[in-house]
This record gives structure tokens, C-alpha cells and sequence, in this order.
């Protein structure tokens, strides 16, 4: 009987050792993170979808949702830099435009403002006055591109951000609960495997009281032999335990989990940047001006249609607003960042902006080649920037990444320059056109 059942305590003990071990080991593997990343990315722009679905209400200028977001795609590209629809920034706030003013006059504003005002229009001189002579510039647009950015305005001047909002907050929720609902499945693994190791202790112990109890009547009996007075003579002790080669495995295997564990980690991480967000000479906020005032990232970062680098403002950039913002809200000193700005361009020497992303020397990245052909959007690569106080490295960086995009991403062939190309693709039958049909996988495409 004690036999039997100390035997059972070895059973457990190795039970004991292996559930830790995994519990341990599930530890080590942090699962939830990415897929935590892309649900919620998921639902992002799933939310999206189905806010861009929303008709407005009827009235004169047009309300077909294909031209608003048309409008919307040319007032984000050439007035969002100086105009909101609900706040004043260089320009006035333009909502309610459309009723302040005639079609025919917001026409001909838009499309060349110096004309209306040297023309004497009382409005027009008026707000000219208004806003410091500050000259909006003329648009070479058609009558359709000018009707379908007023078509936008209207639409969000008739649905205010507070809408838009309320949507995107519940929008928030619900990824938040879907989230937590991930997180759910490896935490719980987790929390099911340590009550295991909490109900083996358990076990384990009324087991030693049950030998006790056992071994103590036994030997109040008569007429046992040798042997088996041997057995009950044998007791459990925790140095035998300790001693046991299940124990001594269990311990060892967590050991050395961890350690190959961190070193590979380790390894991985040599040169890798991620998550670098260095403090900048001036506090300058992407959140406020990609963000808050959705300035087109191409207005500062001029160089992403056409060249190798997105490039970095000068000081120049920046004063065309800001030059003209401190004269409007009619504060008499620029604050304490501004006036950097300010001295920067006086003493003509550059703002010294701390680099945040950079490819070892050996590697060749080109920003046109992924914006401007390969329709890349920014975020995919630099993460939600427009959300970012200070910017920080959002993605590794690492070969591996740039190739993983390679092997998955389909290519924009709307370009005539693939068209033989796709011709030839389409021929052989190998599914969708990825980068790496183009030679995206070939060394010296991305190395010198
Ligand atoms: C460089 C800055 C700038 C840009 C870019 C700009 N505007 Fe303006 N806008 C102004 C300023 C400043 C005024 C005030 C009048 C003035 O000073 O000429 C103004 C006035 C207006 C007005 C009259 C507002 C009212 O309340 O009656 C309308 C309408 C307007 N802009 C529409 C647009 C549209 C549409 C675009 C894009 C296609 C655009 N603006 C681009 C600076 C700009
Ligand atoms: C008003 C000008 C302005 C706009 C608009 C702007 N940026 Fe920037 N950006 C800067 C300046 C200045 C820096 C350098 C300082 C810093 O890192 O914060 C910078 C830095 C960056 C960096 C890091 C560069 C490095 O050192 O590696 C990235 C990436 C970036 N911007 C992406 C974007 C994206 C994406 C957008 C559009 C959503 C955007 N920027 C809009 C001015 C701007
Ligand atoms: C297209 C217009 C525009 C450009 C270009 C621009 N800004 Fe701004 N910036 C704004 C507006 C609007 C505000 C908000 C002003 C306010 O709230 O007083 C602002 C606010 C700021 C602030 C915080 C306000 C303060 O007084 O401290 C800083 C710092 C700043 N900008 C730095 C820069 C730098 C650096 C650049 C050039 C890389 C730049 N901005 C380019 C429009 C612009
Ligand atoms: C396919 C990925 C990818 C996309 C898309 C992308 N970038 Fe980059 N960006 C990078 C990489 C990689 C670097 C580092 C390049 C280097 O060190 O040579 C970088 C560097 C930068 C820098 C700092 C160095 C420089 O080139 O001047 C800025 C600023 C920047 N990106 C802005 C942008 C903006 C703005 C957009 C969108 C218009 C954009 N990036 C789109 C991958 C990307
Ligand atoms: C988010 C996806 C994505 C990432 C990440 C990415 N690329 Fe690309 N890359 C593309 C696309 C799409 C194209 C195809 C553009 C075109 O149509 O020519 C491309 C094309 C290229 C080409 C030209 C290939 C050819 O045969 O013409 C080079 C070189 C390149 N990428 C280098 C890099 C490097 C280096 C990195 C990492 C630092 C990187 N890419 C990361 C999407 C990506
Ligand atoms: C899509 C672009 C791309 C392609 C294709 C590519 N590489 Fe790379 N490679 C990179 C980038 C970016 C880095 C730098 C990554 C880093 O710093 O972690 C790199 C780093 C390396 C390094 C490490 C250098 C060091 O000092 O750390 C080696 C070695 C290398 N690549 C070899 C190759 C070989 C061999 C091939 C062809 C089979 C190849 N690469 C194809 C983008 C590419």
C-alpha cells in the first residue's frame, strides 16, 4: 500500500514539474501583443468603412458620397495646411461657408482670391483685412473639383466632428472589448495552468498526510517481515525529492529555457532600433499638426514623391505658418519653442533634429519607390505618426521585415510600365503579382 502510494508521489511530483514548466514557458512566449496589433487594426478599418457609408441629407450642393470623398481628398491635399472646416487655423473656419456666401462667389474665391479683392468686393477686402492680408493662394481647378470640396465642407459642417467622434469612440470601445477578448485566450491558458499547479500542491500534500496516517497505523500492527518493515520504515523526505531525476530535469529544463530564451532574444535585438524616440531640439508635435490639424505629410516631408529621402523640414517650412500665426492671435511674444524657430531662421542656422530611423550603410531604402509607385501609405511603415507627440521607431527595421513585405504585398500594376510585365505574369499563371516577382527578394536590389 505506502508503495503504491509513494510511487503515486513521484507520479505527481513529475506531473508538478511538467505543468510548471509549460506554465512557465507560455510566460516566456508573449503571444497576445501582435495579434492584440492587428484585430485592432482590423476593426480600425472596419469602423472606417462603415463611417464613410453614411449619406448625408439632401440640399443643392452635391451629396453623392464619391464626391465628398473626392472633396474631401483635395481639401486634405491643398487647404487642410491652412483651413478646418470647424476651427480657425491660418484661414477661417469654413463651415457654413456655403450659406455665408453665394456658389458662384465661393467659385471664383477659390479659384483665384487676389482677383475678388482687388475687385473690391466689401467680404472679400473684409476678410482679407481680417486675416493680416494673408494671401490664400489661386487653384487651377475645374468647376466639379471646386463643387466637390465645398460638397465636403458642407457635408462636415452638417455632421460635426462631435458625431464623428461619438462614432469613433464607440469604434474604440468596441475594439478595446474585442482586444481584451484576445488577450482573453493566452491569459486564460495561463490562469489554467497555474489553478493545475495550485490543485497538484493539494493533491500532493493530503497525499503525504494519507502515507502518514497510513505508515503510523502499520506499524502499530504485528507480524510484519523484513521487508516490508523496510517499507514503512522508508520515509518521504524533501532532500530525496529535491534529489529525484524528475526534479532535477524540471528545474534544469525552466533554466535553460530562459536562458536560450533571452540569448536569442538578445541576438535578434543587436542593431535593431525599435521603439527609439530620441528627445528633439524643439518641441514639435505630430499629433498637433499631422494630427489635430491634418497637415499633408508631403508638405513638410517634400521629398516622398520624387526622391530617395522623405527629407526633413527647414526652418523656412515652418515659418510659413508660423510667421503668420503669432501676428493673428495677437500674442506679443512667440513662445519659447516658436522663438527657436524664429532664431533658427534669424542666425540662418539649421534646426538640429535628432534622426530617428536610420538603415545601416549597406542597405539602399527609397521613399518614391514605395509612396509614389508602390502606393505604400506611411502609417504601414512609420506607424500612426499623426498620434505621436514625439516620434518614435514603430516597426524593427530589419531585413526580415523589408522582405516579408516583399514576399505578401501585391503590386499597383495601373502603371504602363508593367504592362508587358503582367502580360508575361498573367501567361505563367502564378497567382497575384507580388514585389518579389520583380526581382523584391534580389541582394543587390536592396544592398550597395
Ligand atoms: C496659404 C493658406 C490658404 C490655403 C492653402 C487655402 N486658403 Fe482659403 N483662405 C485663406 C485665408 C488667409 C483666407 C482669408 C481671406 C484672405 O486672407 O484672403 C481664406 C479664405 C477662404 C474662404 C472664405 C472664407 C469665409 O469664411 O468666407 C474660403 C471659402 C476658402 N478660403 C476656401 C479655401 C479652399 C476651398 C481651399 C483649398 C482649395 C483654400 N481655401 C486654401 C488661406 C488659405
Ligand atoms: C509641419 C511639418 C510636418 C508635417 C506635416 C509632418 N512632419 Fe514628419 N517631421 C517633421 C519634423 C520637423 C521632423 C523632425 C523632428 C522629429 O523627429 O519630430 C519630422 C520627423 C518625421 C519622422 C522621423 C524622421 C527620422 O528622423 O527618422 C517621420 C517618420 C515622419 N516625420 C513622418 C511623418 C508622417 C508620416 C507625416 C504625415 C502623417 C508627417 N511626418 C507630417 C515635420 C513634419
Ligand atoms: C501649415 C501650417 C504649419 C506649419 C508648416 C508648421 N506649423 Fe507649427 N503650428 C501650426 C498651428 C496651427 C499650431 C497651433 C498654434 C496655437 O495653438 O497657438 C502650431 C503649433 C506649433 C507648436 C506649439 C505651439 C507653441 O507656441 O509652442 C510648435 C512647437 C510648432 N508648431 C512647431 C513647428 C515647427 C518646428 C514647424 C516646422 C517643422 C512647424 N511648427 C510648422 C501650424 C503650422
Ligand atoms: C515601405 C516603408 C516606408 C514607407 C511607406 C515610408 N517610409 Fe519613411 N522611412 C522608411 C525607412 C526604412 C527609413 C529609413 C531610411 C534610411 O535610413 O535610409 C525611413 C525614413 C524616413 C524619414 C527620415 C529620413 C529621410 O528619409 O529623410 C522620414 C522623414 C520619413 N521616412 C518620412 C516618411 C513619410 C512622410 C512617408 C509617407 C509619405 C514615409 N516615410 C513612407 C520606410 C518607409
Ligand atoms: C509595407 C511593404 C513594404 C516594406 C516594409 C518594404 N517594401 Fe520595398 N517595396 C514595396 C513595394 C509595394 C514595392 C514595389 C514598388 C513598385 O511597384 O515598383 C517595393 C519595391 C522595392 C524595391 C525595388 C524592387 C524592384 O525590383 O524594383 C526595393 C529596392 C525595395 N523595395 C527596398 C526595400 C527595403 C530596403 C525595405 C526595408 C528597409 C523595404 N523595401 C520595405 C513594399 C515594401
Ligand atoms: C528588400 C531588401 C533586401 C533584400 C532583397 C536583401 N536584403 Fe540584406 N538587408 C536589408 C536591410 C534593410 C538590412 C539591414 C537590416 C538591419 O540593420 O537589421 C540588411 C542586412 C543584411 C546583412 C547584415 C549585415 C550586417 O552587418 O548586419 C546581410 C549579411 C545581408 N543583408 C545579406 C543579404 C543577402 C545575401 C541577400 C540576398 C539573398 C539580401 N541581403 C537581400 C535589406 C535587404
Amino acid at each position: 500500500m505506502p508503495e503504491i502510494l509513494s510511487c503515486l508521489i513521484r507520479k505527481l511530483g513529475q506531473q508538478f514539474s511538467i505543468v510548471s514548466t509549460i506554465s512557465i514557458y507560455l510566460l516566456l512566449l508573449n503571444i497576445p501583443s501582435k495579434a492584440q496589433d492587428s484585430l485592432i487594426l482590423l476593426t480600425d478599418t472596419i469602423i472606417d468603412a462603415t463611417v464613410q457609408i453614411q449619406t448625408p441629407p439632401d440640399d443643392g450642393i452635391p451629396v453623392d458620397s464619391d464626391i465628398i470623398g473626392q472633396g474631401q481628398t483635395l481639401f486634405k491635399n491643398n487647404c487642410a495646411v491652412c483651413h478646418a472646416v470647424h476651427e480657425q487655423v491660418v484661414g477661417p473656419a469654413l463651415a457654413g461657408a456655403h450659406e455665408r456666401r453665394p456658389l458662384p462667389w465661393l467659385q471664383s474665391f477659390i479659384k483665384n482670391s487676389q482677383q475678388i479683392i482687388q475687385s473690391g468686393d466689401a467680404y472679400a477686402v473684409q476678410i482679407y483685412e481680417q486675416f493680416n492680408k494673408t494671401e490664400m493662394p489661386s487653384f487651377d481647378f475645374s468647376d466639379e473639383e471646386v463643387l466637390s470640396v465645398l460638397a465636403y465642407i458642407k457635408e462636415q459642417t452638417l455632421n460635426p466632428p462631435q458625431a464623428a467622434s461619438q462614432v469613433a469612440a464607440e469604434g474604440t470601445e468596441g475594439a478595446d472589448a474585442v482586444s481584451s477578448g484576445t488577450t482573453l485566450s493566452p491569459g486564460f491558458l495561463i490562469s489554467v495552468m497555474v489553478a493545475l499547479v495550485i490543485v497538484l500542491v493539494l493533491i500532493l500534500v493530503v497525499m503525504i498526510m494519507l502515507v502518514n496516517t497510513l505508515t503510523t497505523y502499520l506499524r502499530q500492527r504485528e507480524g510484519l517481515d523484513e521487508s516490508e518493515m523496510e517499507l514503512i520504515e522508508q520515509r518521504f523526505s524533501i532532500i530525496n525529492f529535491v534529489k529525484s531525476p524528475a526534479f532535477v530535469f524540471g528545474v534544469s529544463f525552466i533554466f535553460i529555457a530562459i536562458m536560450l530564451k533571452s540569448v536569442i532574444d538578445g541576438l535578434y535585438h543587436i542593431g535593431v532600433q525599435q521603439d527609439y524616440q530620441p528627445t528633439q531640439p524643439i518641441a514639435y508635435s505630430h499629433k498637433l499638426h499631422a494630427g489635430d490639424y491634418a497637415i499633408p505629410c508631403q508638405y513638410c516631408h517634400t521629398g516622398v514623391m520624387d526622391s530617395k529621402n522623405a527629407s526633413i523640414p527647414s526652418a523656412n517650412i515652418c515659418m510659413n505658418c508660423h510667421s503668420a500665426i503669432v501676428k493673428m492671435t495677437g500674442v506679443d511674444e512667440p513662445s519659447v519653442e516658436i522663438q527657436k524657430i524664429y532664431d533658427a531662421v534669424e542666425n540662418n542656422k539649421p534646426i538640429e533634429w535628432v534622426r530617428v530611423h536610420n538603415l545601416p550603410d549597406l542597405a539602399y531604402f527609397n521613399h518614391a519607390q514605395h509612396y509614389n509607385i508602390g502606393k505604400v501609405e506611411c502609417q504601414t511603415c512609420h506607424g500612426p505618426i499623426e498620434t505621436m507627440e514625439v516620434v518614435k521607431q514603430y516597426e524593427n527595421l530589419t531585413m526580415g521585415w523589408c522582405i516579408d513585405c516583399h514576399r505578401t504585398t501585391v503590386l499597383q500594376t495601373d502603371n504602363a510600365y508593367y504592362d508587358k510585365l503582367v502580360e508575361l505574369h498573367d501567361h505563367a499563371d502564378k497567382g497575384e503579382m507580388t514585389v518579389k516577382d520583380i526581382g523584391g527578394l534580389e541582394c543587390a536590389k536592396c544592398h550597395y
